[in-house]
């Protein structure tokens, strides 16, 4: 299949471009674009055949279900069966934005997106080219992030091309999305909310709204083969680069002279070694590891910074793309930092503890 990629523009999308993807969708057809959090993959949310060409393009389970997409408030009632006041309070304060709901879902859902669950997670993104595309289609729009399976979810239309490039109908390139990482989702289609995947939206900012709030632990810790996770995709390895990645968590400064000695030691048993490191900490790896411009190669170790460690926004906007460069160079082992500050820290470090595949030395 011919994959077109088609720019536009991200705040004022241009209408004939719109009308042409949403044209795909309602043929059924699959069209990768921005939202606020990551780009998705989009196909009718009513029709079956449209998911199982999702799941087919991503090579995704199809046990573990896609988020509806919805532009305006008065679609949810096709979708959800009953809308607790919870929601209601939830929807007020953050929908259109980066939280995505799990309800009871209607008999209009097809079991094919939901994973045969009776449930169905919706979100409305603020993202002008979702919503344009979404209310031009004039259907909810299935769309898990755009990225094949397994791998970090992509951020840019670059990253979906490199993983969807002739595996589906488009791509609308809307430049660089703002947050990241994918959205909140909290499932109220239960006696009391639960909190099925962190996000921008923040554990502490729900507790201030919703007193009742449970955490799922399976949004934190690694999946045991006991455990049934709500949010089915959670006992999946996900957002994962190709290296094997360990994670060292402790006080600044050990952590730092921790790595730098894992890198020397990889190094010299002939891997390819990256660091995920901070604004902060890259230049003490530079010097401590004597790496120059063309020592970094011939030393066989490579430096990312994923922003700043006193800006956990910076870190989550950069963090899938920096785990998809270390794929680009082709490192054979990561060595990252922890990311402990700010409002991100939860929905960062469950994403990269996840990459990790839980792999974390206490220093
Ligand atoms: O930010 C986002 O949410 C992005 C953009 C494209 O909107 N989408 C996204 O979709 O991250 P995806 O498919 O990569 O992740 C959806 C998550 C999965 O972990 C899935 O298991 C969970 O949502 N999920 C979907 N339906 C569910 C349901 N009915 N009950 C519980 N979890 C559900
Ligand atoms: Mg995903």
């Amino acid at each position: 299949m011919d994959t077109r990629l088609i720019t536009i523009d991200k705040e004022e999308p241009e209408p004939d471009r719109i009308e042409e993807a949403a044209a795909v969708i309602r043929s059924g057809g699959l069209v990768a674009f921005p939202t606020e959090t990551v780009y998705g993959l989009g196909g009718s949310a009513l029709d079956p055949e449209a998911s199982r060409k999702i799941y087919a393009a991503k090579g995704r389970p199809s046990d573990n279900p896609l988020i509806a997409h919805i532009a305006g408030f008065d679609a949810l009632p096709e979708l959800a069966a009953e809308i607790p006041e919870t929601a209601r309070i939830l929807m007020r304060l953050y929908w259109p934005g980066p939280m995505t709901l799990v309800f009871k879902k209607t008999d209009a859902v097809p079991y094919e997106i939901t994973g045969g669950l009776d449930t169905v997670a919706v979100r409305m993104p603020s993202h002008p080219v979702a919503r344009a595309l979404i209310q031009a289609a004039g259907v909810p729009v299935a769309a898990p992030s755009a990225n094949a399976s397994g791998r970090p979810s992509p951020t840019r239309a670059e990253h979906v091309a490199e993983d969807m490039d002739g595996r589906i109908d488009m791509i609308l390139d809307g430049g660089e999305v703002g947050i990241g990482l994918e959205s909140t989702i909290i499932d109220v289609s239960g006696s009391q909310p639960s909190l099925l995947r962190p996000g921008f939206i923040s554990e502490e900012m729900l507790a201030q709204v919703l007193e009742n709030l449970t955490v799922d632990d399976a949004s934190m810790g690694p999946v045991g083969s006991d455990m049934h996770p709500k949010a089915p995709g959670m006992k999946y390895r996900h957002y994962a680069p190709r290296a094997q990645m360990t994670i060292v968590r402790g006080g600044t400064q050990v952590v730092e002279a921790q790595i730098c000695h894992l890198a020397q030691e990889a190094v010299r048993a002939g891997k390819k070694t990256g660091i995920l490191c901070t604004e902060e900490s890259c230049p003490v790896y530079k010097e401590a590891l004597h790496l120059t411009p063309e020592r970094q190669d011939g030393g066989g170790i490579i430096l990312k910074s994923a922003g700043s460690r006193h800006d956990s926004l910076s870190v989550a906007h950069n963090l899938y793309s920096a785990l998809r460069f270390f794929d680009s160079v082709q490192v054979d082992v990561i060595y990252s930092e922890s990311f402990e500050e700010g409002r991100l820290k939860g929905a960062i470090m469950n994403r990269l503890q996840k990459a990790a595949g839980y792999r974390i030395l206490e220093v």
